[in-house]
């Protein structure tokens, strides 16, 4: 339910579009979402560094430092996550609106969440993309020491274990972690952007 009353939508006089001419690429998120350890971030954060180095606009919001900020007033119940990725889906949109291509790396673990953002967009602006990697792999993993706590019982609402995970139905790609190298993913997200005219005439990676 929106607080806001009695304020008027203002249209930029520099658009979307103008943006996207001059930079001479599209803009557009690749909402990153999957098990905390699958890999996200990495990923996320690699296809954004091969963005930068071919010149184009981009920028990466990632889960565990939006927490620090912007999102530091919520924690993981269910209610909390779903705000979380509605103001990350409110940022992601300004990003696009400003001419890049940004890359988020969220849990984002409810469809309708995701599916909520993804009515935010113009259509093909929105590329949801499964980072797929078995629990067990993610478990293995471990790298922030989370799963183990929460094994222990010493953290409440660990996705995965206390708390669900939802795989989305119909994303735009599903990338599986646990049998691609980060350079394979990359080329992966390269071939579908091209594919999609989000950079056109871009070389080959
Ligand atoms: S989301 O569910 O709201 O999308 P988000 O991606 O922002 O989650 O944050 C997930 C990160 O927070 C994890 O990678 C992990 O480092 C940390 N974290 C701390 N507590 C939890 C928890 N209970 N469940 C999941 N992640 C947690």
């Amino acid at each position: 339910m929106s607080k806001s009353t009695n304020i008027t939508w203002h249209e930029a006089s520099v658009n979307k579009n103008d943006r996207r001419s001059k930079n001479g690429h599209g803009s557009c998120v690749l909402w990153f979402t999957g098990l905390s350890g699958s890999g996200k971030s990495t990923i996320a954060n690699a296809v954004s560094m091969e963005l930068y180095r071919q010149g184009i606009s981009e920028y990466v919001l990632d889960g565990d430092n939006v927490r620090h900020g912007l999102n530091k007033d919520l924690g993981f119940s269910n209610h909390d996550r779903t705000e979380n990725i509605r103001r990350i889906g409110e940022v992601a949109k300004l990003f696009v609106d400003s001419g890049k291509i940004v890359t988020t790396a969220f849990i984002s673990p409810f469809q309708s969440d995701r599916d909520q953002v993804r009515a935010l967009f113009d259509e093909g602006e929105f590329i949801e993309i499964y980072v797929s990697c078995p629990l067990d792999v993610c478990e293995q993993r471990d790298p922030k020491e989370l799963y183990a706590k929460a094994r222990r019982g010493e953290l409440k609402d660990f996705t995965g274990i206390d708390s669900p995970y939802e795989i989305p139905a119909h994303p735009e790609i599903v990338i599986e972690t646990n049998q691609l190298t980060v350079e394979e993913t990359v080329r992966h997200v390269f071939v579908y952007l091209r594919k999609k005219r989000i950079l056109n005439g871009r070389k080959a990676i």
